[in-house]
């Protein structure tokens, strides 16, 4: 162990809990009676098309995918807050576990007293949530105790996702990141998230705020107008660097280099593509 470093301005602190923020998920699920449970949860990531979701063991979810292991994954907005917190002190296990009896009372009927409303799903039996304008379902491939007693880790594959056609790039399968805006919980708190900063060089919608609004740049038009070709030689954070170059033989005739938000918005428009 090092000796406290006198310059470091951090304390050590022992937070109650690490949820440091992600977005909010509505799990649903099928009752033994066939019924739909739903449940707010917010520990999860993704890759590709399967979803680690982190589930108590004791609840009415983790409980129904072991019986039937299909649910939907329904992402509320941030306006929709209330609506998850009226299912925050409720679960659908009958009777309530005795660890959870004095801080939750069972409730049948979640779409009901959250005021939401089931819409059925393409693939699977549990319902999605209607207002939520990005919904998933999925299936679950592994169910896998934690090291610690208590929690699940749920592999599920996401075979279909629906969305709203306002978080859509129009005619793409790609959801708008500024037209989508998740509820986020942090440290048990909502949250909306805050604007817009920038973006990574592999997100396939570069641009602000969308990329109906990253054109080619003048420059690239006038060579591109002439016959020459061009290819995105380097991208960085904030500048691109465009080679442009004869159509006949392909050899480079000059580069551009620009920092210019339009211009880099293109580039890596280009380099998703
Ligand atoms: C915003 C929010 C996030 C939550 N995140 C999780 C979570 O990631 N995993 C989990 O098991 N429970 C989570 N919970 C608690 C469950 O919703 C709670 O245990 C509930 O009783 C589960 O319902 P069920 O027993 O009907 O499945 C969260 C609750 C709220 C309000």
């Amino acid at each position: 162990m090092t000796s406290p470093d006198p310059t470091d301005d951090h304390l050590v602190i022992e937070p109650s809990v690490l949820y440091v923020g992600t977005p909010v998920l509505l799990l649903s699920t099928v009752n033994d009676d066939g019924t739909p449970n739903l449940a707010p949860a917010s520990s999860h990531w993704a890759l590709e098309r399967m979803l680690v979701l982190g589930l108590e063991t004791d609840g009415q979810t983790a409980r129904n995918l072991g019986e039937r292991p299909e649910l939907t994954v329904n992402f509320p907005s941030g306006d929709r807050w209330e609506a998850v917190e009226r299912l925050a002190a409720v679960t659908g296990r009958d009777p309530v576990p005795d660890a959870k009896a004095a801080q939750y009372a069972f409730e049948p009927a979640k779409f009901d007293r959250a005021g939401l409303t089931p819409q059925a799903s393409d693939l699977i039996a549990p319902p999605r949530v209607r207002e939520c304008p990005l919904q998933f379902e999925a299936v679950v491939r592994r169910m896998t105790p934690g090291v610690a007693a208590g929690y699940l880790m749920v592999e599920a594959e996401v075979v279909r996702v629906h969305a709203l056609p306002e978080v859509v790039v129009s005619g793409t399968d790609h959801i708008d990141p500024h037209a989508w805006r998740p509820l986020i919980y942090s440290f048990r708190h909502y949250f909306d998230r805050g604007p817009s900063l920038g973006w990574t060089r592999k997100s396939p919608t570069p641009g602000h705020p969308s990329p109906a609004e990253a054109p080619v740049p003048p420059e690239i038009e006038r060579w591109a107008s002439f016959g020459g070709t061009w290819e995105v030689a380097e991208l960085a954070a904030g500048s691109a660097t465009v080679r442009l170059c004869r159509c006949d033989s392909g050899e480079e005739v000059s580069r551009i280099t620009s920092s210019e938000p339009g211009f880099v918005a293109w580039a890596a428009l280009q380099e998703a593509r």
